[in-house]
């Protein structure tokens, strides 16, 4: 395994971090005995990090952290856990959800704390709970030892705004070769770098896009570029490929995922990848973006929309159906999460007015209303 240094306190830290939030399930829970046989695996093959949060698997993955790191693997590894605001009513209930947490971890401290999920709304919530000062009065408590942000805001001048807002130990962001300039972005980590804070990467893999079942023109490329390497290996090099990125989590999901990232990121340098490989990938993303049917920017001219549907947010499901997922997954995300759904359009067509791309709106709504509802 390879390792980089966490600079508050000059401890080694693996460049595989093991993320907690898609473990093996059976029947709808998670696999117990295989899950503690994957995480002790790579604790005994280096990686010395493991992600939980209060909501991943309906608050399971902490509780199975919690039994995973018994037998004398909880002084192996840093763990990092996370304060989500959106199930605090009241700035009283943030110490109530760590007091749960570390029930549930059955543990007395946490290594790594992170406000998690921040975004413009939740920010917000932060600031009128008074979170970073709860953070402090926990890390002095030594509750919790380093203090850390993960971040889903919209933009790259909202990440500095939370960069520059807190002396942050650490930050966490998503980060892979389609999602550069998504949220925070290249931009982002340059600019957590020049602050000197490292950056934990989430979902390298684009939570299993860029690997899974792949479009052919995709996987045609893959096939053809003549190397045993996979899409995995490719993708996981791109992120350990910058120097500030400290380690890069991954849900796991097999045994064999873990074998296998551990393989590649014990053979991933900081700036090692050649201009050769970086063009590979870049062609990768290349036809990637070439696959997207509608080439919506999020610019948001379209909204609001007289009947409140959330235009970008379905182009983008719309994009994902022909690229990453299949149809019939992001159709019950649809059902389940998109209100109003598509099929409310009036084809008003306002929206296509003030649409910078020119796109037909009202067309891909009616076409996704078809495809999902
Ligand atoms: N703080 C936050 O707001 C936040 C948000 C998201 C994630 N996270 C954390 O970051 C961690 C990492 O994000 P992520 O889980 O999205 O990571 P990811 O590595 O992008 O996605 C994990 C998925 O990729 C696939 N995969 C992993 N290794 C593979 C391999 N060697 N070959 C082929 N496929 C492979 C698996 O999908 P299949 O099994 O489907 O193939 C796996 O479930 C999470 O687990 C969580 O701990 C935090």
């Amino acid at each position: 395994m390879n390792y980089r240094t966490f600079p508050k306190t000059g401890k080694k830290v693996s460049l595989l971090g093991f993320g907690t939030m898609r473990l093996p399930e059976v029947d709808g829970h998670i696999d117990e005995a295989e899950a503690i046989r994957m995480i002790r695996y790579a604790i005994d093959n280096g990686v010395n990090y493991v992600d939980t949060a209060y909501m991943y698997h309906d608050g399971a993955s902490e509780v199975l952290v919690g039994k995973a790191l018994k037998d004398g693997y909880r002084e192996k590894v840093l763990l990092a856990d996370k304060l989500h605001l959106l199930f605090a009513e009241e700035a009283a209930d943030q110490q109530k959800i760590l007091d749960e947490q570390l029930r549930r971890l059955d543990l007395p401290s946490i290594d790594m704390y992170l406000v998690h999920d921040i975004h413009e709304k939740l920010w917000e919530r932060a600031k009128k709970y008074d979170t970073l000062r709860f953070m402090r009065e926990k890390q002095a408590e030594g509750v919790i030892k380093h203090v850390g942000f993960s971040f889903h805001g919209e933009t790259p001048a909202f990440f500095r705004e939370i960069v520059d807002a807190f002396p942050w130990d650490f930050c966490q962001i998503q980060l892979n070769y389609m999602d550069t300039e998504f949220q925070a972005g290249v931009e982002g980590l340059k600019y957590a770098e020049s602050k000197g804070i490292p950056v934990i990467v989430m979902e390298p893999l684009k939570g299993g896009k860029l690997t899974d079942v792949l479009p052919g023109p995709i996987q045609a490329y893959w096939d053809n570029i003549g190397t045993d390497r996979t899409p995995a290996d490719w993708a996981l090099k791109w992120v350990a490929n910058f120097p500030a990125v400290l380690t890069i989590l991954s849900g796991m999901s097999t045994f064999e995922q873990v074998e296998e990232n551990i393989r590649i990121l014990s053979n991933a340098e900081a700036n090692g990848l050649t201009a050769e490989e970086l063009a590979v990938i870049g062609k990768v993303a290349q036809e990637y973006n070439n696959l997207i049917p509608y080439s919506c920017t999020a610019c948001k001219y379209c909204i609001p929309c007289p009947v409140k549907l959330k235009i970008p947010y379905i182009i983008s499901l719309r994009n994902e159906a022909t690229i990453y997922e299949s149809p019939e997954k992001i159709a019950k995300t649809v059902r389940n999460l998109v209100r109003p759904q598509p099929s409310a359009c009036i084809a008003c067509k306002q929206c296509e007015e003030k649409c910078p791309q020119h796109l037909p709106i009202s067309e891909i709504m009616s076409e996704s209303a078809q495809m999902f509802e």
